[in-house]
């Protein structure tokens, strides 16, 4: 009995240490986020939707009504100026849109991308998705060391060696429109150039046949679930302590653990295939192979470090090319006299051949405008931060270290000062003639943590807009939306519905 007085007695005042311990964290806690506040409140920003949540309640009501969030930081952009203020807890986001700030802070190897954004693409609610890959590595070394055995994979004379695979995977595509075509059904460009673009990054990186237009796949859908999971762990603080959101991120770590045990398989299959002598092509899965330690003796963090990678390029490499080429279908059906242009030079370049050389992509160029100013109005993959830890004036506004800095190429290509008639699809702004854009333009970010596959994607969307241009009539079914859909990357949110026809060629 006495000893269980003496132990309730402990416990009750354990459980009082706690509850005073806990209440002075939290007071210091809003302290600093005062603090904080105090620290940067003079810079120019929307009203804070409160304390502690700062402008996060703003983003979350965007999301629940199916909006875009970089609709909201344009207009922040055009109501308080080339930098302005954020609030998430005691996170300070600055917003900046002015093209030196741009190029300073991006041409620069010594701003590291973002502890904010990034750290949280490690895990997917408890489920580890990209960890360090190449996309979210921030230490300079860890990044830098990988990006130099993925350079290899990348270089155009590998490039120029991928152009059958390109063709021939867009070739699949073509066959897939003709019967379409011919039974006069109507055509979803966005997931039929899914299915293309994942084809071609599962056969190019991994040597891996799909064939996604013939079979069904669980991986487009377990793309977008992890991509829409993002979205919500990144801008919605209190997701996953909401019960009715659980089945959903039930959904989001299944889906991580499906795109990871594929990898775990496809790299197991390539190592047995090189321990036996087999001839393996020199692909990305390769050089991921390489980016970990010595084979023999892998660690458990090598294994899960290879699957980073493996999951970074299977989302990197296709999901923001397949975006590209469905706005670009849903432009160019939407401006006809841009449209015949466009088909006019294929048929010059191309002709009726059906082999595309890589010496014919070079002559595509008014496709290559068209491209460039579908990524100004839609760059599918909108924006980057970096972590700022010095001073900085930018615009005449004293910014104290310690802060993250948004850069968005969505804002900025839609800004009237940068781009006149900025919703007017215009692919002269990008004639080889005309001056450049100035730091207002990076649909694959800039400077050294620029996109490796920017080269890889232009090319790979050429050969499949090529041979569309040079087979198909298309128009778009009445009646769709021009919304986007903002799944982390954009996307149509109609998925462009088109009617598709054989082109009567003229003699
Ligand atoms: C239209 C297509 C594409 C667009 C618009 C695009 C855009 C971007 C952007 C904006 C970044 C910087 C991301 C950030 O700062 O967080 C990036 C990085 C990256 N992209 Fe792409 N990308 C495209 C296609 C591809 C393809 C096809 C691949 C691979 C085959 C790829 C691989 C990568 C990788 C590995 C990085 C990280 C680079 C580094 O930090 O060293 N991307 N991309």
């Amino acid at each position: 009995m006495a000893v269980f007085a003496v132990l309730s007695s402990v416990c009750a005042t354990a459980f009082a240490w706690l509850l005073s311990f806990l209440f002075i964290a939290f007071l210091a806690y809003c302290f600093y986020i005062k603090y904080i506040h105090m620290k940067y409140d003079h810079i120019p920003g929307p009203p804070r939707n409160s304390f502690f949540l700062g402008h996060s309640p703003t983003f979350v009501r965007i999301m629940k009504n199916d909006g875009i969030v970089h609709n909201k930081f344009l207009e922040w952009a055009e109501t308080y100026g080339p930098v302005y203020r954020m609030n998430i807890l005691h996170y300070i986001i600055l917003v900046v849109t002015c093209p030196e700030a741009t190029k300073e802070i991006l041409m620069s190897p010594k701003y590291p991308k973002d502890r904010f954004l990034y750290k949280r693409m490690f895990n997917l609610f408890g489920q580890r998705f990209i960890g360090t890959g190449l996309v979210t590595a921030i230490d300079h070394e860890t990044w830098y060391k990988q990006r130099r055995i993925m350079d290899p994979a990348f270089s155009t004379l590998y490039l120029r060696g991928l152009m059958g695979t390109f063709n021939e995977r867009a070739e699949k595509l073509m066959d897939k429109l003709s019967d379409l075509a011919d039974s006069s059904t109507q055509a979803n460009m966005l997931q039929l150039v899914n299915c293309v673009t994942l084809d071609v990054i599962a056969k190019v990186a991994f040597g891996v046949d799909l064939d996604l237009l013939s079979n069904n796949s669980p991986f487009p859908k377990a793309i977008e679930t992890c991509l829409k999971g993002i979205v919500y762990q990144v801008r919605d603080s209190l997701f996953q302590f909401k019960p009715k959101n659980w089945p959903f991120i039930d959904e989001v770590r299944k889906a991580c653990r499906l795109l990871r045990t594929t990898g775990a398989q496809w790299i197991r299959d390539r190592r047995t295939a090189m321990q036996n002598g087999d001839d393996v092509p020199k692909d990305i899965l390769t050089q991921i192979i390489k980016t970990a330690a010595t084979e023999k003796n892998m660690s458990e963090e090598d294994e899960e470090f290879m699957l980073d990678n493996f999951v970074t390029f299977f989302i990197a490499g296709q999901e923001t090319t397949a975006n590209q080429l469905a706005f670009c279908i849903m432009e160019l059906a939407r401006h006809p006299e841009i449209l015949d242009k466009v088909t006019k030079e294929v048929d010059d370049v191309i002709g009726m051949k059906q082999e595309i050389s890589y010496d014919d992509l070079g002559k595509l160029v008014y496709l290559s405008q068209v491209l460039k100013e579908t990524l100004r109005i839609y760059p599918t993959a909108p924006g980057t931060s970096r972590e700022i830890h010095g001073d900085m004036i930018i615009d005449g506004v004293h910014l104290p270290g310690g802060f993250t800095c948004m850069l968005s190429s969505y804002a900025m290509g839609r800004m009237e000062k940068f781009f006149k008639e900025t919703l007017k699809f215009d692919p002269d702004r990008f004639h080889p003639d005309a001056p450049k854009p100035y730091y207002c333009y990076f649909p694959f970010a800039l400077g050294p943590r620029s996109c490796l596959g920017k080269n890889f994607a232009q090319m790979e969307a050429k050969v499949v807009m090529a041979k569309l241009l040079q087979r198909f009539d298309f128009s778009l079914i009445p009646g769709q939306t021009f919304d986007l859909q903002d799944t982390g990357t954009l996307r149509p949110k109609s998925g462009v519905i088109c009617t598709v026809k054989h082109r009567k060629y003229k003699n």
